[in-house]
């Protein structure tokens, strides 16, 4: 990711709370900086043990000398139940769209390299931006690709 990012770009990655020291040196080997924090507040719980799990949460990373956003956006942002149709761990659409309004300028490109049902990928494409992504899974390849020509094709994002 910060090979191929450009300088005074921003990279976001969500992370499990338990590895978050691997995480961490991971983005700091990398030679990322960690310049913002992100919770995405859920109304429902993942999972159960010594709380309800009702949040996720990613941090924002900057290569090189980065501009800051002239309209910051909160850095919690509530995160609507998906439905998990396309994919076991689908990200809401809606809660993207503010992270890459805001991070990847105009004429820039998002890139997801675990890119899943693409919901990355649908955000970017609704705001006009480039999108590039992968997938392992060729059955959640091929859902990317569908749902990112049925949202061309009618140009909503959801
Ligand atoms: C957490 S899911 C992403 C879900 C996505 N945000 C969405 O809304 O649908 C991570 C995805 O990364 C894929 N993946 C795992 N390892 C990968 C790799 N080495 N290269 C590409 N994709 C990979 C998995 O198949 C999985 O679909």
């Amino acid at each position: 990711m910060h090979r191929v990012l450009k300088w005074g770009g921003f990279a976001i990655s969500f992370y499990g709370w338990n590895r978050i020291d691997l995480f961490a040196d991971a983005w700091k080997a990398a030679g990322f900086r960690m310049v913002g924090h992100i919770v995405f507040r859920k109304s429902y719980s993942s999972s159960s043990r010594f709380f309800r799990y009702e949040h996720e949460s990613a941090y924002l990373l900057a290569k090189g000398n980065v501009t800051p956003p002239a309209k910051p956006i909160p850095d919690v942002i509530d995160m609507l139940y998906s439905g998990n149709k396309l994919h076991p761990t689908q990200k809401p659409v809606a809660a993207l769209l503010p992270l890459v309004d805001t991070f990847c300028p105009a004429g820039g490109l998002v890139l997801d390299p675990f890119a899943g049902s693409g919901s990355s990928l649908v955000a970017a494409q609704h705001l006009g931006r480039d999108w590039l992504g992968m997938e392992l899974d060729a059955e959640h390849a091929g859902t990317a690709t569908r749902r990112l020509a049925w949202h061309a094709a009618k140009k909503i994002a959801a």
